[in-house]
């Protein structure tokens, strides 16, 4: 397999972790005014099979202000409509010039299986209910830069954890860190053998909500199930953010979504605007999505170089 890929959290030890949260640190400082070259010359290709909006477009401005040449590889209209395989798509792409493909697909593990087929880097950009690195590296760069030190801290991870490709990347990251988990959504989302040994779990928010010194809200996933519970008014009712529940959050608990967010299901509009009107520094959804733009020219950056650790 190319060495370079970046398929799975599980492809990072912390110090290429670290390097990444470096790197993404230097081209946030510098953003304004910078004319970075690092990708001139080099081709980008972003393929997303399913939808995006924060991932997608965070990676073609990453590509774009490192200088590299972006091609969107629309899938419902490339060759595959004429039965053309993945294998062949991908080994095209090698052909024409590709240095790297960021991709999305809806089916676990299939890019791991063509990674040996092409001597250019994949880039996992969301992969079905499997892995979403670069989610969990701008989630952890954004605790960084927020102050918050990661040994001992303790994320308590609410919602449909069953279809979530994030929680199965910070399952990796965020312990590699020392930091502590505890899983918490309704049985349907959390099956007792989904949860990692020696992670908590519970199927009551309120009574882990006290506990944590970070609240991540992950979004119910309707487009990957029939509806797992009654009504979204009972999800919001148990497992969603409110006001009252604001209330039971240690006074600095940090708040984390990778988005969207179903407003009104996993937060409600009241608890968004007490957070946005007066507890700004806590809610961290938006610093998210624009970090996401650095940690991506981050990972471009090396693994494109060839220069990212193992
Ligand atoms: N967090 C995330 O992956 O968002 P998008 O689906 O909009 O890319």
């Amino acid at each position: 397999m190319f060495p370079g890929n970046l398929l799975s959290i599980e492809d990072l030890s912390v110090p290429a972790m670290d390097e990444i949260f470096e790197r993404a640190a230097y081209y946030k400082a510098k953003d304004r005014g910078a004319n970075f070259t690092a990708l001139k010359g080099k081709n980008i290709v972003l393929s997303f099979w399913e939808p995006s909006t924060r991932t997608r477009v965070s990676f073609e401005l990453a590509a774009r202000k490192l200088g590299g040449n972006v091609i969107d590889l629309r899938p419902d209209q490339n060759s595959e409509k004429k039965g053309e395989s993945l294998e062949d798509t991908v080994r095209t792409l090698g052909s024409l010039g590709a240095n790297a493909l960021v991709y999305r697909h809806k089916v676990p593990g299939l890019f791991g299986k063509i990674a040996g087929l092409v001597d250019f880097p994949l880039i996992n950009g969301g992969e079905g209910c499997y892995q979403h690195p670069t989610q969990a590296l701008l989630d952890i760069f954004t605790l960084k830069e927020a102050g918050v030190v990661l040994s001992g801290l303790e994320v308590v991870m609410a919602g449909d954890i069953l279809h979530s490709r994030v929680a199965r990347s910070h399952f990796l990251a965020l312990p590699a860190y020392g930091a502590r988990m505890t899983l918490v959504g309704p049985p349907a989302f959390l099956p007792p053998e989904l949860v990692p040994p020696g992670m908590g779990y519970s199927y009551s928010l309120d009574d882990v909500l006290p506990r944590g010194d970070v609240l991540y809200l992950l979004r119910v996933q309707t487009e990957r199930h029939r509806r797992l519970f009654s009504s979204s008014a009972e999800y919001a009712a148990m497992y969603g953010l409110n006001e009252k529940r604001l209330a039971a959050l240690k006074e600095k608990t940090f708040v984390m979504h990778p988005g969207p967010v179903n407003l009104g299901v996993e937060l409600s509009r009241g608890a968004l605007h007490v957070l946005e009107k007066v507890y700004p520094e806590k809610i961290l959804i938006q610093k998210q999505v624009q970090n996401g733009v650095y940690v991506r020219m981050a990972v471009l950056d090396l693994v494109i170089s060839g220069r990212m650790m193992a």
